[in-house]
Order: structure tokens, then C-alpha cells, then sequence
């Protein structure tokens, strides 16, 4: 590896008492730079939020536009290095909403295999910005597929909690601890509302970071973290190693310190770089 690619920032933080000291690495470089300086099946799992193809500046940076050849040219030999980055038991979550994510799905089919694909996640959301003419687009989709059969899924830590309508149906029943019995087959069977339920692939208990949120940063785009949490949480354990290579604000990477996960990642915004940065530092 080179070393210049990381002497932006190496940050081992020592506040918490992790079980492993983890490192957070990121720098201000194109991510085919980075992704052709690592090694082979060196990553755990890949969580990026990448370009949407809006055609617009927001800034910051500028998206790519909704041209299937520009999107194809510019994901496919990135796809590639990703896929050869992670370990055999590893996993991707590409994020984007829908105005490429039937392009993307075409291509990482190609890349992980039809057979890999996992999940098309939705997480909606309720933002500004409402139309009469049509359904307002509400929701984000976060594409995840695995390198091979054989990858972690951690459903226990990430269930939910259970639905509205199971609630409903046997309110009558929770008794002061939480408990209720569900007959099924004239089999009953115990449950507690910590059980919670399976996890599904559509997410809406997680809000879009609003003007009055303590984590807004004022990067464009910013997500939450509450979201990319989830994703590292159940695809990886402590001392795993996590990239996202459209960094932004640098999310992933607080994350990742707050779970006691390696990080490695970039962007090519210096300014997005030096806001992961202080946001590291801070801990937020
Ligand atoms: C959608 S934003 C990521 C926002 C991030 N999830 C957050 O929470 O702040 C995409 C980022 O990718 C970066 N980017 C675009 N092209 C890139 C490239 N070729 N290499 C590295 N970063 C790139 C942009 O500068 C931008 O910050």
C-alpha cells in the first residue's frame, strides 16, 4: 500500500475500552486510487452511499447524470475492484434511490452474481419536498449482495420490533412483563415483546437527518447513522474491517468508530475529509 494514501488521518481511538483497538483510516483520493492500492480480500463489508445520477451540483460535489452509459462506466470497473477487495464470507450495501437502481442491480448482478444478491432494502423517510402529481418518492434502496453463500448475518442484534398489527392482536394478552402466548396448530408457544420480529427490508423507524438534528453536519446528502449502523451490525463483528469509498461527511467512519469496527475509506472532497476528521475527534 502506499503510504501517502493515508496520511490524512490515523485515528486509533483509545477513549472507549474496546475489546480490539480499532483503526480508522481515510483519505482525500479518487476511490479507484484507493481500491487498486489494497490488497485482496482485505475488507469485511463495503457500505457506500454513492452517486444517485441526479445531474446535479450540490456543491460539495457534483453527481453524475441519469445516462446509462455514463452510470455503467463509471460503477462497473469500481464494482469490480470492490468484489475483489472483500473476503469470501463479505458483503456490499450500495445506497442510491430510484433513479439508478435498476441500472445498478443489472451491474452488480453481473459483478456478485445473480445468486448473491441478498436484499433491495427500503428506508423511507418523510423529508420536505411534496408533489401532487404523482406518488412522492419517499424511500432510498440499498442494494446487498454477498461474495459468496457463506457470509454473517447477525438477524438477532438488528430484529425489529414487533409489528403494529401483532401488537394489536394480542395487546389483551401482554401481561406486566411483556409476555403473551400465541396458540398456533393447538401449539402455544411464549413470546416477550423484547423478542421483537425477524428484521424485514423495508425500514421506517429511522428519520432523515432534519434542520434541528444534533448529527447535521451541513455536508449535502449527510445520512444518518442510525441507518448505517444497522447494516454494520448485522453483516459484521468487532475488529472486522468496514470500507465506504463516497465518503461524504464520513458517516460510515463514526460508525464504525462508535462499534469498535476497522474503517477504511475516502473521498475525493478534501473538504469531505476534514469533517470526517473533526467529526472523529469529537466522537459525534
Ligand atoms: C452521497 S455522498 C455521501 C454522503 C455520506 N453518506 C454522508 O453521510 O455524508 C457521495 C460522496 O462521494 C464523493 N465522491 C464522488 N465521486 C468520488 C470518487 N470518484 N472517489 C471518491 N469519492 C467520490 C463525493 O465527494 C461525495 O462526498
Amino acid at each position: 500500500m502506499q503510504n501517502s494514501l493515508f496520511e490524512n488521518i490515523q485515528l486509533n481511538d483509545f477513549r472507549q475500552p474496546p475489546l480490539q483497538q480499532c483503526s480508522v483510516v481515510c483519505s482525500t483520493v479518487n476511490n479507484t486510487e484507493l481500491l487498486l492500492s489494497q490488497p485482496n480480500e482485505s475488507v469485511n463489508m463495503i457500505y457506500s452511499d454513492i452517486l444517485y445520477g441526479t445531474g446535479r451540483n450540490f456543491g460539495e460535489y457534483e453527481d453524475l447524470k441519469p445516462i446509462r452509459i455514463d452510470i455503467e462506466s463509471h460503477y462497473l470497473p469500481r464494482l469490480i475492484e470492490m468484489k475483489r477487495v472483500l473476503k469470501q464470507n463479505g458483503c456490499i450495501y450500495l445506497q442510491m434511490d430510484t433513479r439508478i437502481n435498476h441500472w445498478m442491480r443489472i451491474l452488480m448482478d453481473e459483478v456478485f452474481g445473480y445468486d448473491n444478491f441478498r436484499n433491495e432494502i427500503s428506508w423511507c423517510y418523510n423529508s420536505q419536498g411534496k408533489t401532487t402529481k404523482q406518488w412522492n418518492k419517499k424511500h432510498d434502496v440499498i442494494l446487498y449482495y454477498t461474495k459468496s453463500e457463506d457470509f454473517i448475518f447477525n438477524s438477532d442484534i438488528v430484529k425489529d420490533s414487533i409489528s403494529d398489527l401483532t401488537y394489536r392482536r394480542f395487546q389483551k394478552e401482554i401481561d406486566k412483563y411483556g409476555y403473551y402466548t400465541v396458540l398456533k396448530n393447538g401449539k402455544r408457544t411464549q413470546y416477550t415483546l423484547a423478542d421483537g420480529s425477524l428484521p424485514k427490508d423495508w425500514f421506517e423507524d429511522i428519520t432523515y437527518i432534519s434542520r434541528d438534528n444534533k448529527e447535521l453536519t451541513g455536508y449535502p446528502t449527510q445520512k444518518p447513522k442510525e441507518l448505517i449502523k444497522r447494516f454494520v451490525l448485522a453483516s459484521t463483528n468487532e475488529g472486522d474491517t468496514v470500507a465506504d469509498y463516497y465518503l461524504g461527511s464520513g458517516t460510515t467512519a463514526v460508525v464504525c468508530q462508535e462499534l469498535n469496527r476497522n474503517f477504511i475509506g475516502c473521498d475525493i472532497n478534501e473538504k469531505a475529509i476534514e469533517l470526517t476528521k473533526s467529526r472523529l475527534l469529537d466522537g459525534r
